[in-house]
Protein backbone atom coordinates (compact mmCIF):
# COMPACT_ATOMS: atom_id res chain seq x y z
CA UNK A 1 0.00 0.00 0.00
CA UNK A 2 1.56 3.71 -0.72
CA UNK A 3 1.64 6.28 1.78
CA UNK A 4 -0.50 8.66 2.93
CA UNK A 5 -0.51 11.99 0.97
CA UNK A 6 1.82 15.01 2.13
CA UNK A 7 0.14 16.73 4.71
CA UNK A 8 -1.74 19.97 3.38
CA UNK A 9 0.29 23.21 2.00
CA UNK A 10 1.04 24.81 5.90
CA UNK A 11 2.17 28.20 3.41
CA UNK A 12 -1.49 29.76 3.92
CA UNK A 13 -1.73 29.96 7.93
CA UNK A 14 0.63 33.03 7.79
CA UNK A 15 -1.03 35.56 6.29
CA UNK A 16 -3.56 35.99 8.35
CA UNK A 17 -2.10 35.14 11.82
CA UNK A 18 0.33 38.45 10.74
CA UNK A 19 -2.91 40.58 9.49
CA UNK A 20 -4.56 39.86 12.92
CA UNK A 21 -0.91 41.36 14.40
CA UNK A 22 -0.65 44.08 12.54
CA UNK A 23 -3.69 44.82 13.77
CA UNK A 24 -2.86 44.47 17.26
CA UNK A 25 -3.21 45.91 20.18
CA UNK A 26 -6.94 46.75 19.44
CA UNK A 27 -8.90 46.04 22.61
CA UNK A 28 -12.43 46.52 20.95
CA UNK A 29 -10.66 44.34 17.78
CA UNK A 30 -12.84 40.95 16.77
CA UNK A 31 -12.71 40.85 13.37
CA UNK A 32 -11.04 37.70 12.64
CA UNK A 33 -13.22 35.97 15.19
CA UNK A 34 -16.07 37.01 13.75
CA UNK A 35 -14.86 35.94 10.33
CA UNK A 36 -14.25 32.40 11.71
CA UNK A 37 -17.48 32.24 12.92
CA UNK A 38 -19.22 33.36 9.66
CA UNK A 39 -16.69 30.36 8.11
CA UNK A 40 -17.49 28.00 10.70
CA UNK A 41 -21.31 28.12 10.99
CA UNK A 42 -20.87 27.50 6.74
CA UNK A 43 -18.98 24.76 7.30
CA UNK A 44 -21.20 23.09 9.49
CA UNK A 45 -24.27 24.16 8.69
CA UNK A 46 -25.49 25.20 11.63
CA UNK A 47 -27.13 29.22 11.90
CA UNK A 48 -24.85 29.91 14.61
CA UNK A 49 -21.12 29.25 15.61
CA UNK A 50 -19.31 30.92 18.84
CA UNK A 51 -15.86 30.90 19.28
CA UNK A 52 -14.11 30.52 22.57
CA UNK A 53 -10.45 29.84 23.96
CA UNK A 54 -10.71 26.00 24.56
CA UNK A 55 -13.07 22.96 24.26
CA UNK A 56 -13.56 23.37 28.21
CA UNK A 57 -15.04 26.75 27.69
CA UNK A 58 -17.26 25.52 25.09
CA UNK A 59 -19.07 23.13 27.09
CA UNK A 60 -18.80 25.87 29.80
CA UNK A 61 -20.60 28.55 27.99
CA UNK A 62 -22.88 25.97 26.10
CA UNK A 63 -24.31 24.77 29.31
CA UNK A 64 -24.70 27.71 31.39
CA UNK A 65 -26.75 28.64 27.91
CA UNK A 66 -29.28 25.92 28.17
CA UNK A 67 -29.29 27.07 31.74
CA UNK A 68 -27.90 24.32 33.98
CA UNK A 69 -27.23 25.22 37.64
CA UNK A 70 -27.27 24.69 40.90
CA UNK A 71 -29.25 21.34 41.79
CA UNK A 72 -29.71 20.15 38.12
CA UNK A 73 -28.33 16.39 37.20
CA UNK A 74 -26.45 16.46 33.68
CA UNK A 75 -25.55 12.71 32.14
CA UNK A 76 -22.56 12.02 31.15
CA UNK A 77 -20.79 9.26 29.77
CA UNK A 78 -18.09 7.74 31.81
CA UNK A 79 -16.11 7.51 28.98
CA UNK A 80 -15.00 10.45 28.26
CA UNK A 81 -12.00 12.92 29.78
CA UNK A 82 -12.24 14.66 33.17
CA UNK A 83 -12.98 18.37 30.80
CA UNK A 84 -16.29 17.55 29.93
CA UNK A 85 -17.35 16.63 33.81
CA UNK A 86 -15.28 20.07 34.86
CA UNK A 87 -18.28 22.27 33.63
CA UNK A 88 -20.61 21.00 34.97
CA UNK A 89 -19.47 20.44 38.20
CA UNK A 90 -18.22 24.18 38.07
CA UNK A 91 -22.05 25.37 37.03
CA UNK A 92 -22.76 24.06 40.94
CA UNK A 93 -24.66 21.05 38.64
CA UNK A 94 -24.00 17.11 39.28
CA UNK A 95 -22.63 14.86 36.83
CA UNK A 96 -24.47 11.52 36.46
CA UNK A 97 -21.88 9.26 34.60
CA UNK A 98 -23.85 6.78 32.10
CA UNK A 99 -22.37 3.27 31.17
CA UNK A 100 -21.68 2.81 27.60
CA UNK A 101 -22.01 -0.50 25.39
CA UNK A 102 -18.47 -2.03 24.31
CA UNK A 103 -20.25 -3.70 21.25
CA UNK A 104 -20.74 -0.19 19.86
CA UNK A 105 -19.53 2.15 21.74
CA UNK A 106 -22.67 4.27 22.32
CA UNK A 107 -24.53 5.58 24.75
CA UNK A 108 -25.95 2.31 27.70
CA UNK A 109 -29.31 3.61 27.33
CA UNK A 110 -30.86 1.18 29.58
CA UNK A 111 -28.51 2.70 32.13
CA UNK A 112 -29.53 6.16 30.69
CA UNK A 113 -32.85 5.95 31.45
CA UNK A 114 -32.40 4.38 34.90
CA UNK A 115 -30.15 7.13 36.09
CA UNK A 116 -32.61 10.11 34.94
CA UNK A 117 -34.40 11.84 38.20
CA UNK A 118 -36.53 15.03 38.78
CA UNK A 119 -33.27 16.93 38.64
CA UNK A 120 -31.87 15.81 35.41
CA UNK A 121 -31.95 18.76 32.99
CA UNK A 122 -28.98 17.55 30.10
CA UNK A 123 -27.05 15.05 28.42
CA UNK A 124 -23.58 15.37 26.95
CA UNK A 125 -22.85 12.39 24.61
CA UNK A 126 -19.35 12.57 23.82
CA UNK A 127 -17.99 11.75 20.32
CA UNK A 128 -15.01 10.25 21.65
CA UNK A 129 -12.14 9.11 19.45
CA UNK A 130 -14.65 11.08 16.74
CA UNK A 131 -17.04 7.93 17.25
CA UNK A 132 -20.28 9.19 16.56
CA UNK A 133 -23.57 7.61 18.19
CA UNK A 134 -26.99 6.66 16.60
CA UNK A 135 -28.53 10.37 16.78
CA UNK A 136 -32.20 8.84 16.32
CA UNK A 137 -31.55 7.24 19.76
CA UNK A 138 -30.05 10.39 21.75
CA UNK A 139 -32.75 12.32 19.82
CA UNK A 140 -35.85 9.97 20.93
CA UNK A 141 -34.19 9.67 24.37
CA UNK A 142 -33.85 13.27 24.68
CA UNK A 143 -37.16 14.25 23.72
CA UNK A 144 -38.67 11.50 25.89
CA UNK A 145 -37.28 13.29 28.99
CA UNK A 146 -37.37 16.64 28.49
CA UNK A 147 -33.11 17.08 28.27
CA UNK A 148 -31.25 19.49 26.43
CA UNK A 149 -28.35 17.81 24.51
CA UNK A 150 -24.92 19.47 24.25
CA UNK A 151 -22.68 17.30 22.64
CA UNK A 152 -19.25 17.22 23.26
CA UNK A 153 -17.86 16.80 19.33
CA UNK A 154 -14.07 18.24 21.01
CA UNK A 155 -12.80 15.20 18.77
CA UNK A 156 -15.31 14.53 15.93
CA UNK A 157 -15.03 17.57 13.52
CA UNK A 158 -15.88 16.00 10.21
CA UNK A 159 -17.95 13.21 11.91
CA UNK A 160 -21.40 12.45 10.30
CA UNK A 161 -24.05 9.65 11.35
CA UNK A 162 -27.02 9.08 9.10
CA UNK A 163 -26.57 12.03 7.44
CA UNK A 164 -26.55 14.25 11.04
CA UNK A 165 -23.23 16.20 11.26
CA UNK A 166 -21.33 15.84 14.98
CA UNK A 167 -21.94 18.51 16.75
CA UNK A 168 -25.33 19.82 14.82
CA UNK A 169 -27.66 16.97 16.88
CA UNK A 170 -28.84 18.98 19.49
CA UNK A 171 -28.81 21.72 20.89
CA UNK A 172 -25.54 22.51 21.06
CA UNK A 173 -21.94 21.43 19.99
CA UNK A 174 -18.70 22.03 21.66
CA UNK A 175 -15.78 21.98 19.33
CA UNK A 176 -11.99 21.91 21.26
CA UNK A 177 -8.85 22.93 18.95
CA UNK A 178 -6.23 21.96 20.87
CA UNK A 179 -3.21 20.87 19.04
CA UNK A 180 -4.02 17.05 17.83
CA UNK A 181 -7.15 17.56 17.31
CA UNK A 182 -8.00 17.77 13.49
CA UNK A 183 -8.88 21.34 12.91
CA UNK A 184 -6.27 23.04 15.41
CA UNK A 185 -5.12 26.26 16.83
CA UNK A 186 -3.07 25.53 19.39
CA UNK A 187 -5.47 26.63 21.98
CA UNK A 188 -9.17 27.22 20.71
CA UNK A 189 -12.94 25.66 21.01
CA UNK A 190 -16.03 26.78 19.54
CA UNK A 191 -19.94 26.14 20.42
CA UNK A 192 -22.68 25.88 16.88
CA UNK A 193 -25.88 25.99 17.60
CA UNK A 194 -29.25 26.34 15.22
CA UNK A 195 -31.06 28.59 18.36
CA UNK A 196 -30.82 32.34 18.61
CA UNK A 197 -31.06 32.24 21.95
CA UNK A 198 -28.81 30.08 23.47
CA UNK A 199 -25.41 30.64 20.69
CA UNK A 200 -26.55 34.67 22.29
CA UNK A 201 -26.34 33.42 26.01
CA UNK A 202 -23.05 31.62 25.19
CA UNK A 203 -21.65 34.69 23.27
CA UNK A 204 -22.56 36.61 26.28
CA UNK A 205 -21.35 34.10 28.82
CA UNK A 206 -17.49 33.57 26.97
CA UNK A 207 -17.21 37.96 27.79
CA UNK A 208 -18.03 38.54 31.02
CA UNK A 209 -21.83 38.95 29.87
CA UNK A 210 -20.71 42.55 28.31
CA UNK A 211 -22.80 41.81 24.86
CA UNK A 212 -25.81 40.48 26.49
CA UNK A 213 -28.83 38.30 25.04
CA UNK A 214 -31.72 40.42 23.99
CA UNK A 215 -33.95 41.47 26.66
CA UNK A 216 -30.97 41.32 29.26
CA UNK A 217 -28.85 43.96 31.47
CA UNK A 218 -25.24 43.80 30.80
CA UNK A 219 -23.17 41.94 33.52
CA UNK A 220 -26.26 40.72 34.49
CA UNK A 221 -25.05 36.95 35.52
CA UNK A 222 -21.14 36.32 36.45
CA UNK A 223 -19.69 34.39 33.64
CA UNK A 224 -15.63 34.07 32.23
CA UNK A 225 -13.57 35.65 29.87
CA UNK A 226 -12.76 33.15 27.39
CA UNK A 227 -12.79 34.90 24.20
CA UNK A 228 -10.29 33.40 21.14
CA UNK A 229 -7.38 35.73 20.99
CA UNK A 230 -7.46 36.66 17.15
CA UNK A 231 -4.13 35.43 15.86
CA UNK A 232 -5.77 32.60 16.97
CA UNK A 233 -8.59 32.92 15.26
CA UNK A 234 -7.15 33.72 12.10
CA UNK A 235 -5.26 30.49 12.75
CA UNK A 236 -8.36 28.61 13.18
CA UNK A 237 -9.90 30.02 10.17
CA UNK A 238 -6.73 29.39 7.60
CA UNK A 239 -7.34 25.46 8.95
CA UNK A 240 -10.87 25.50 8.53
CA UNK A 241 -10.31 26.18 4.78
CA UNK A 242 -8.13 23.53 4.45
CA UNK A 243 -10.53 21.23 6.64
CA UNK A 244 -11.24 18.71 3.76
CA UNK A 245 -7.63 18.39 3.27
CA UNK A 246 -6.88 18.05 7.00
CA UNK A 247 -9.73 15.42 7.17
CA UNK A 248 -8.04 13.65 4.03
CA UNK A 249 -4.74 13.47 5.58
CA UNK A 250 -6.05 11.85 9.24
CA UNK A 251 -8.06 9.15 6.97
CA UNK A 252 -5.63 8.38 4.87
CA UNK A 253 -2.60 8.24 7.77
CA UNK A 254 -5.27 5.99 10.10
CA UNK A 255 -5.87 3.91 6.87
CA UNK A 256 -2.54 3.21 6.12
CA UNK A 257 -1.71 2.25 9.83
CA UNK A 258 -4.08 0.15 10.23
CA UNK A 259 -3.35 -1.92 6.83
CA UNK A 260 -0.02 -2.12 8.11
CA UNK A 261 -1.34 -3.40 11.61
CA UNK A 262 -3.73 -5.97 9.04
CA UNK A 263 -1.78 -8.88 10.64
CA UNK A 264 -0.29 -8.38 13.84
CA UNK A 265 -1.27 -10.35 16.99
CA UNK A 266 -3.69 -9.72 19.25
CA UNK A 267 -5.26 -6.69 17.68
CA UNK A 268 -7.93 -6.61 15.36
CA UNK A 269 -9.74 -2.88 14.10
CA UNK A 270 -12.81 -1.37 15.28
CA UNK A 271 -14.95 -0.76 12.95
CA UNK A 272 -17.49 2.48 12.33
CA UNK A 273 -20.96 1.73 11.95
CA UNK A 274 -22.52 1.15 8.62
CA UNK A 275 -24.32 4.69 8.19
CA UNK A 276 -21.31 6.54 9.94
CA UNK A 277 -18.68 8.43 8.58
CA UNK A 278 -16.08 8.77 10.76
CA UNK A 279 -13.30 11.26 10.88
CA UNK A 280 -10.67 8.74 11.70
CA UNK A 281 -9.43 11.15 14.75
CA UNK A 282 -7.74 8.06 16.17
CA UNK A 283 -6.75 4.53 14.84
CA UNK A 284 -8.82 1.95 16.99
CA UNK A 285 -8.00 -1.20 17.90
CA UNK A 286 -9.35 -4.06 19.73
CA UNK A 287 -6.48 -5.88 22.03
CA UNK A 288 -6.72 -9.17 22.92
CA UNK A 289 -3.59 -9.74 24.66
CA UNK A 290 -3.14 -10.78 28.45
CA UNK A 291 -3.56 -7.38 30.35
CA UNK A 292 -4.43 -5.26 27.80
CA UNK A 293 -3.76 -1.76 29.47
CA UNK A 294 -0.91 -2.56 30.37
CA UNK A 295 0.80 -3.61 26.82
CA UNK A 296 -1.06 -0.05 25.71
CA UNK A 297 1.23 1.54 28.37
CA UNK A 298 4.17 -0.35 27.58
CA UNK A 299 3.19 0.83 23.49
CA UNK A 300 3.84 4.14 25.30
CA UNK A 301 6.85 4.05 26.59
CA UNK A 302 8.37 2.82 23.52
CA UNK A 303 6.79 5.66 21.21
CA UNK A 304 3.89 5.09 20.08
CA UNK A 305 1.34 7.48 21.56
CA UNK A 306 -2.15 6.08 22.65
CA UNK A 307 -5.30 7.37 24.90
CA UNK A 308 -4.81 4.98 27.45
CA UNK A 309 -1.22 4.61 27.27
CA UNK A 310 -0.01 7.94 27.17
CA UNK A 311 -2.45 10.04 28.36
CA UNK A 312 -3.97 7.72 31.26
CA UNK A 313 -7.21 8.02 30.04
CA UNK A 314 -9.40 5.95 32.76
CA UNK A 315 -13.77 6.12 33.42
CA UNK A 316 -14.64 9.07 34.69
CA UNK A 317 -16.54 7.92 37.00
CA UNK A 318 -13.63 6.25 38.71
CA UNK A 319 -11.59 9.26 39.01
CA UNK A 320 -11.05 10.13 42.45
CA UNK A 321 -13.04 13.56 42.70
CA UNK A 322 -16.44 11.16 41.68
CA UNK A 323 -15.43 7.43 42.77
CA UNK A 324 -16.93 8.22 46.47
CA UNK A 325 -20.33 8.05 44.71
CA UNK A 326 -22.31 5.35 45.95
CA UNK A 327 -23.25 3.59 42.34
CA UNK A 328 -21.65 0.88 40.86
CA UNK A 329 -18.81 1.78 38.32
CA UNK A 330 -19.23 1.52 34.90
CA UNK A 331 -18.25 -1.61 33.63
CA UNK A 332 -18.79 -1.14 30.00
CA UNK A 333 -16.76 2.10 30.01
CA UNK A 334 -14.11 0.08 31.71
CA UNK A 335 -14.36 -2.62 29.67
CA UNK A 336 -13.76 -0.40 26.43
CA UNK A 337 -10.98 1.49 27.76
CA UNK A 338 -9.28 -1.75 29.39
CA UNK A 339 -9.24 -3.28 25.49
CA UNK A 340 -9.12 -0.44 23.22
CA UNK A 341 -5.72 1.10 21.59
CA UNK A 342 -6.44 4.66 20.59
CA UNK A 343 -3.40 5.73 18.68
CA UNK A 344 -2.85 9.53 18.90
CA UNK A 345 -1.95 11.07 15.64
CA UNK A 346 -1.13 14.64 13.94
CA UNK A 347 -1.60 15.90 10.66
CA UNK A 348 2.43 16.05 10.74
CA UNK A 349 2.97 11.93 11.04
CA UNK A 350 4.37 10.92 7.90
CA UNK A 351 5.30 7.81 6.53
CA UNK A 352 8.05 7.23 8.53
CA UNK A 353 5.99 7.97 11.96
CA UNK A 354 3.19 5.57 11.20
CA UNK A 355 5.80 2.44 9.70
CA UNK A 356 7.85 2.97 13.37
CA UNK A 357 4.40 2.40 15.06
CA UNK A 358 3.21 0.13 12.69
CA UNK A 359 6.96 -1.94 13.26
CA UNK A 360 6.94 -1.45 17.42
CA UNK A 361 3.44 -1.99 17.83
CA UNK A 362 3.46 -5.67 15.73
CA UNK A 363 6.64 -6.29 17.32
CA UNK A 364 5.60 -5.73 21.28
CA UNK A 365 2.89 -7.58 20.28
CA UNK A 366 4.30 -10.54 18.55
CA UNK A 367 6.51 -11.34 22.40
CA UNK A 368 3.91 -10.05 24.96
CA UNK A 369 2.78 -12.28 27.68
CA UNK A 370 1.22 -10.26 30.01
C1 LIG B 1 -13.58 14.68 24.41
C2 LIG B 1 -13.00 16.00 24.84
N1 LIG B 1 -13.78 16.86 25.51
C3 LIG B 1 -13.32 18.07 25.89
C4 LIG B 1 -12.02 18.46 25.63
C5 LIG B 1 -11.55 19.78 26.13
O1 LIG B 1 -10.99 20.58 25.14
P1 LIG B 1 -9.82 21.61 25.49
O2 LIG B 1 -8.58 20.83 25.80
O3 LIG B 1 -9.68 22.45 24.26
O4 LIG B 1 -10.30 22.42 26.66
C6 LIG B 1 -11.17 17.60 24.93
C7 LIG B 1 -9.79 17.97 24.56
O5 LIG B 1 -8.84 17.73 25.19
C8 LIG B 1 -11.66 16.33 24.53
O6 LIG B 1 -10.89 15.46 23.88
Amino acid sequence: MSGPPPPPAADQLGPGVLAALADMPDPARSAHADAFEGGLAGALGTRYAVAVNSGTAALHAALFAVGIGPGDEVLVPALTVIMTAAPVVQLGATPVFVDSDPATLDLDYADATSKVTARTRAIVPVHLWGRMGDPATLAAFASLHHLAVVEDAAQAAGTSRAGVVAGTAGSAGCFSMKDGKILWSGEGGFVVSNDAHLAARARAFRGHWLTPPPGDRAQQHLAVNARLAEPLAALAHANLRRLPALLERRRSQSTYLLHALAGARGLSPIRPATDETWNHYSPLLSIALPRPRAFAEHLARIGVPNSTGTFHLIPCDTRPMFAAGARPPCRGAAQILERTLAVVLTDRDDEAVLDRYAAAITHAGSEWNG
